[in-house]
């Protein structure tokens, strides 16, 4: 595995790759959740890249940059035994050189939900994502649906910037009682822990309740009695899987989105709305390696 510090040698190796080049982008930390990313990766392309970045650019002020957890050589190990060809991993200073001030704003879609409650995230999260496109050019990049505004607010930035990428989004890997797998589900307390599939079955209910044609107000008022304390509602909705934009009952295809606050930690989750026979709308079917290596 080629280990690479700077924009200039990680395009510079990406370009040796074999084709198609598939690529999953990381703070690290990294849980089943990436290794679930990483080998569909592997089965849809020749080779493989990684990076790890935690980015100052998409955390608050208050929010816990300091405190992410920092994992770099038992990930390196892992990605290395996992086949992947190459890993960028630049310092903060050479992602973010003295006087860098650009940023990507894709505009309403990231005011919406998660960017209401971090302000400027999305806009750390595009402008990472964009330079790290532009460092490795693959041909395909993979995401997690439990990120979903955020593969929203980069298909957008890829579509609006003509970046030549393909998005694959694949389904959230989730603990045995359906909590979605994420780095900061280590800072839970037993309590929090105890309580936290909770945000999952609220939205799974509300979804299947949808789904099933019963009333949008009704079920919504159902699903928030189901998050058990000591976790608090931020937000829970349904929207269009595009815009992000609250849409009443089920109209396909549709998210219902949730994020809830568990101390000092905040949870988002969410479930689509889709039917039996009906495609789902967030994720990406598997694809054909060999038709795609060939194309
Ligand atoms: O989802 C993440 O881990 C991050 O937001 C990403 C996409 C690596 C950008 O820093």
């Amino acid at each position: 595995m080629h280990v690479v510090r700077t924009p200039a040698s990680a395009r510079a190796i990406a370009r040796t790759l074999l084709r198609p080049v598939g690529f999953v982008p990381t703070m690290g930390a990294l849980h089943r959740g990436h290794r679930t990313l990483v080998e569909r990766a592997q089965r849809e392309n020749a080779s493989v890249a990684v990076s790890i970045f935690v980015n100052p650019l998409q955390f608050g002020p208050s929010e816990d940059y300091e405190r992410y957890p920092r994992e770099f050589e038992k990930d390196a190990a892992l990605l290395d035994e996992l086949g992947v060809a190459l890993l960028y991993s630049p310092s903060v200073e050479r992602m973010y050189a003295p006087g860098f001030s650009t940023r990507v704003n894709v505009g309403v879609l990231a005011e919406r939900f998660e960017g209401a409650a971090r302000p400027g995230h999305f806009d750390g999260v595009a402008t990472v994502v964009a330079k790290l496109l532009h460092a490795i050019e693959p041909t395909t990049m993979y995401l997690g649906q439990k990120d979903a505004q955020q593969t929203a607010v980069l298909r957008r930035m890829i579509a609006d910037l003509d970046v030549p990428v393909d998005v694959v989004v694949c389904p959230t890997t989730r603990e045995a009682d359906g909590l979605a797998l994420s780095s900061r589900n280590a800072y839970l307390s037993a309590e929090e822990r105890a309580a936290a599939p909770s945000l999952h079955r609220a939205l799974a209910l509300a979804a299947e309740a949808l789904l099933h044609g019963q009333d949008p107000d009704v079920t919504m008022t159902r699903a928030r009695s189901v998050l058990l304390p000591p976790l608090a509602w931020d937000y829970l909705s349904v929207v269009d899987v595009e815009r992000f934009e609250p849409v009443r009952g089920h109209t396909r295809p549709a998210l219902v989105i949730g994020a809830a606050r568990a101390g000092a930690v905040r949870l988002i989750d969410n479930v689509s709305v889709a039917g039996i026979d009906e495609r789902d709308p967030l994720v990406t079917p598997e694809r054909d390696r060999d038709r795609l290596i060939r194309a």
